[in-house]
């Protein structure tokens, strides 16, 4: 994940004599990032998206390591710099998860800590208090598959500024996952639209994840 200051330029306020130029600034660097955006694959319908059947909140807690990770806005271009990030799912009396996300970044240990409440079925969630992220228009969690102690895929999408970003993660209980469950992943992410362009291998690390 890359450093979201550094992409996106704040215009210094302008004198209002040059606010036409400013406007015209504007419009311009919004031109140069929407040419900078590659067009995203479209996300699937959830229909295409199969769901772990029974699935059992309790014994999907705990933390899982982001062994692949795979979606329109990812590039393979990252992998080999792409760190190894690590998501903690704990269980809440309304059945809730808080979901922790531990990234090493610039040396320092990121922590980002949301909601995923229940929705429709059983493996499926919304981000709860969607109000406090103005930039995102819905949020949806789909848990694909999972044994539960060793891998779990799950999928994302997210419709922000009026774009759909979706993205898919496999999840292991080790850093490592067999040959074969990459596998299935990779062909379950191609499944769905996307190319080796858009899916990479995060490299293990042990800084911040493993506390
Ligand atoms: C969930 O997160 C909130 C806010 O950080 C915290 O107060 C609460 O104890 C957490 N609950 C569980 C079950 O982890």
């Amino acid at each position: 994940m890359g450093s979201a200051a550094a992409q996106r330029p704040h215009p210094e306020i302008m004198p209002l004599g040059l606010l036409w130029l400013g406007l015209t600034l504007l419009g311009a660097l919004q031109t140069q990032a929407q040419a900078s955006t590659p067009n995203l694959i479209p996300a699937p319908p959830l229909l295409k998206v199969p769901l772990q059947q029974d699935f059992q909140d309790d014994q999907f807690q705990g933390k899982w390591y982001v062994v692949g990770l795979a979606g329109n806005a990812v590039s393979k271009e990252e992998q080999g710099k792409f760190k190894m990030y690590s998501t903690t799912y704990q269980l809440k009396e309304d059945h809730s998860y808080n979901v922790t996300s531990i990234l090493f970044r610039d040396q320092n240990c990121d922590y980002f800590i949301r909601t995923f409440v229940p929705s429709s079925q059983p493996g499926q969630f919304s981000l709860g208090n969607i109000k406090a992220y103005p930039e995102v228009q819905s949020y949806t969690v789909r848990v694909v598959a999972t044994n539960y102690h060793q891998f779990a895929m799950v999928f994302f999408k997210k419709v922000s500024k009026n774009k759909e970003y979706f993205k898919i993660t496999l999840y292991g209980r080790t850093k490592e996952l067999t040959p074969e469950l990459k596998e299935d992943f990779v062909r379950f992410t191609k499944s769905l639209g996307l190319t080796d362009d858009h899916i990479l291998f995060p490299v293990p690390i042990d800084k911040c994840i493993d506390e």
